[in-house]
């Protein structure tokens, strides 16, 4: 049996975005992506999940501190991104389209090098209640 334990920490965003391929007319856009494509952007309330495993230590019981988790989360996710537009405010997604897949990956990229090595980071972002992607699959 393993002795790894998984820790779960949400937190929340929200930010406007259009999804939106430059190298694309307008018509191929509003087929693909429909809705999503218009031209004056869009809200949601984005809910990050962060998942981090690895065994509890001996001496506190902990797998990470969760205050330390929520304080980097907050740093490190939710002061860039609340209430920004993706694709106009933050560097992460103006060359790239922000996607609910594109916004785990970036949301990982940030937390990763903030989080021991020794543990397991996987992130989980709902776009809406019933949309949500996880990151690594
Ligand atoms: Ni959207």
């Amino acid at each position: 049996m393993s002795n790894q334990v998984a820790v779960f920490r949400k937190e929340s965003f929200n930010a406007a975005h259009r999804l939106f391929n430059p190298a694309w007319d307008e018509a191929t856009n509003a087929k693909v992506f429909g809705k999503c494509a218009l031209p004056n952007y869009h809200g949601h309330n984005y809910e990050l999940v962060v998942k981090v495993t690895g065994v509890p230590d001996p001496e506190t019981g902990y797998v990470m501190d969760m205050k330390e988790l929520s304080d980097l989360v907050q740093e490190l996710i939710v002061e860039r991104f609340d209430h920004r537009n993706l694709n106009l405010d933050t560097v992460e997604f103006r060359n790239l389209n922000p996607t609910a897949e594109n916004i785990a990956v970036v949301c990982w990229q940030l937390l990763r090098p903030r989080i021991p090595a020794v543990l397991d980071l996987q992130v989980r972002l709902y776009e809406t209640p019933r949309n949500y992607v996880e990151y690594p699959a």
